[in-house]
């Protein structure tokens, strides 16, 4: 038998420690939380996705009376992203969550489904997407999406071979 570790590196940052560039990303995910439709869990999550030409996609969390028929803010950017600018790769993406009348203090943590949406277009696009996770209390900067998932499934696990 044996044991390994799998590791996973994130940089922590106070809000004014950021580098401009993404503090201006947590900004705008911080300012896409008001556009969020979140009538049923009244958790409103903003992304701001930029690509390799600069543009930044919007995204925020989109939910529905049936439950599942929802979506998370990092999908909806990342979707919007690939339909609209198709072969422009995903630099950053920054993530901020508001509920209860103020942002988070604990950074948000993207879900599974995110994570694997993440790890794909990293792998398509064969350069790292940075993920950035905001909270009153720290910014999370995690310079590949596949650190937040590590031993994950990705199109050539379909073929059963060691990468
Ligand atoms: N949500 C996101 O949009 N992103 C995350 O990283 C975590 C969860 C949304 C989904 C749902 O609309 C609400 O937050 C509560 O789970």
């Amino acid at each position: 038998m044996n044991t390994f570790q799998l590791h996973t590196n994130i940089h922590a940052y106070s809000y004014e420690e950021l580098p401009p560039e993404y503090r201006k990303l947590v900004d705008i995910a911080k300012q896409m939380t008001e556009a969020s439709y979140c009538p049923y869990s009244r958790f409103a999550v903003g992304a701001a996705l930029q690509l390799s030409d600069g543009t930044v996609v919007r995204g925020c969390n989109q939910e529905n009376a049936a439950y599942p028929s929802g979506l998370c803010a990092e999908r909806t950017a990342m979707f919007a992203a690939s339909a609209n600018h198709p072969g422009k790769a995903m630099k950053v993406l920054a993530i901020a969550a508001y509920t209860d009348g103020h942002f988070t203090e604990q950074p948000v943590s993207p879900c599974g489904g995110c994570r694997q949406v993440m790890v794909e277009f990293e792998d398509r696009q064969k350069e790292p997407l940075t993920v950035i996770l905001y909270g009153t209390d720290g910014t999370y900067v995690i310079d590949s999406a596949k650190e937040l998932m590590p031993f994950c499934f990705v199109s050539e696990s379909l073929k059963g071979v060691k990468k």
